[in-house]
């Protein structure tokens, strides 16, 4: 049994180690490419038709074309699944990413016209979830850098797009503190934003909060969290807050699609709350769990066990 992904590249499946683009393909040239990432449970994808209409809306604000109607792409997403689900253990769930650029650029030229059929990836790889298993139990520490968010007036952090170097340079500023840490970015105003690949919430006297989507991508973890806090009645507020309330909360945590909820149990050095995972924070990760039928911290600590 071969264990070597097959890749939908432009129209064809060829394996990970062939899919190959070209060095002036506009993402290499522009980082100009938008993306998606969906996992999924038990082999089952999590919301793919919120991921690929996620997609089809960034498409539409960069004006990219792929040149496929979101029902081929959906049809594609589960053609690429069937092709490599039976190549990982029932343990073992996927990532499912698409990225999009706008195919080939020219240097110099006019950047903003389309001069080739899209390039179009999907692709899978195993779902490890390593790097954040100790943080349900623990808790990790989030740190906010001193780099900002780019304000939406510069670039609408709702397109889920692949030009990352201002997320990673402010990860490097968080790391500075500790290298275990996970960053909150502030927007301009000193208003939380997000994390460079999740939403951030904070739990106050009962109340669950998150920031809008005018400094943060609209997460479909973040939305996923609000729905199983309404049927778990937990009042939740979308609004604006600061380090300040951070700092003063009982309970904090980042969503992401790979982790789902990381409880993060100190900011910027002192605890939050007791310093320990919180039981509205616990309560979501059990609901999630539930709706999907896996036992999500379960997963991510069995690879722990077996890295060991
Ligand atoms: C900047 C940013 N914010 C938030 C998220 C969380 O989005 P989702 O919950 O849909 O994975 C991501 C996901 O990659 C992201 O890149």
């Amino acid at each position: 049994m071969t264990t070597t992904h097959l890749v939908y590249l432009n129209g064809d499946f060829v394996p990970a180690h062939e899919a190959k683009i070209s060095i002036f393909d506009a993402a290499v040239m522009l980082g100009d490419m938008v993306t998606e990432s969906t996992r999924t449970f038990a082999h089952r994808p999590f919301k793919l038709e919120q991921h690929v209409d996620r997609l089809y809306k960034s498409l539409k604000v960069t004006r990219i074309n792929p040149g496929l109607t979101p029902a081929e792409m959906t049809e594609l997403s589960l053609r690429v699944l069937d092709a490599n689900l039976p190549k990982v253990t029932p343990e073992m769930d996927v990532w499912l990413v698409h990225n999009i650029s706008r195919g080939l650029s020219v240097a110099g030229a006019d950047p903003t016209i389309q001069r080739s059929p899209a390039t179009v990836i999907i692709h899978t790889a195993p779902m490890v979830l390593t790097d954040w298993a100790r943080f349900y139990t623990e808790g990790c520490h989030a740190v906010t850098p001193a780099s900002r968010a780019a304000p939406p007036e510069a670039l609408d952090p709702r397109i889920k797009n692949r030009s990352r170097m201002a997320y990673t340079l402010a990860e490097m500023e968080v790391k500075l503190v500790d290298p275990q840490a996970q960053g909150i970015l502030l927007d301009i105003y000193g208003n939380v934003a997000e994390n460079k690949g999740g939403n951030f919430f904070i739990v106050s006297e009962g109340v669950l909060k998150t920031p809008p989507t005018r400094n943060a991508l609209a997460g479909i973890s973040r939305s996923t969290v609000l729905e199983l806090a309404e049927q778990l009645r937990i009042p939740a507020q979308i609004i604006d807050f600061q380090p300040y309330d951070i700092y003063t909360a009982d309970e904090a945590f980042f969503t992401s699609t790979p982790y789902c909820i990381m409880p993060a149990t100190r900011f910027n050095g002192l605890p939050v709350g007791d310093g320990a995972v919180g039981p509205v924070t616990k309560a979501l990760l059990q609901a999630w769990s539930d709706l999907v039928g896996v036992d999500i911290v379960a997963q991510a600590q069995s690879q722990l066990s077996m890295t060991r």
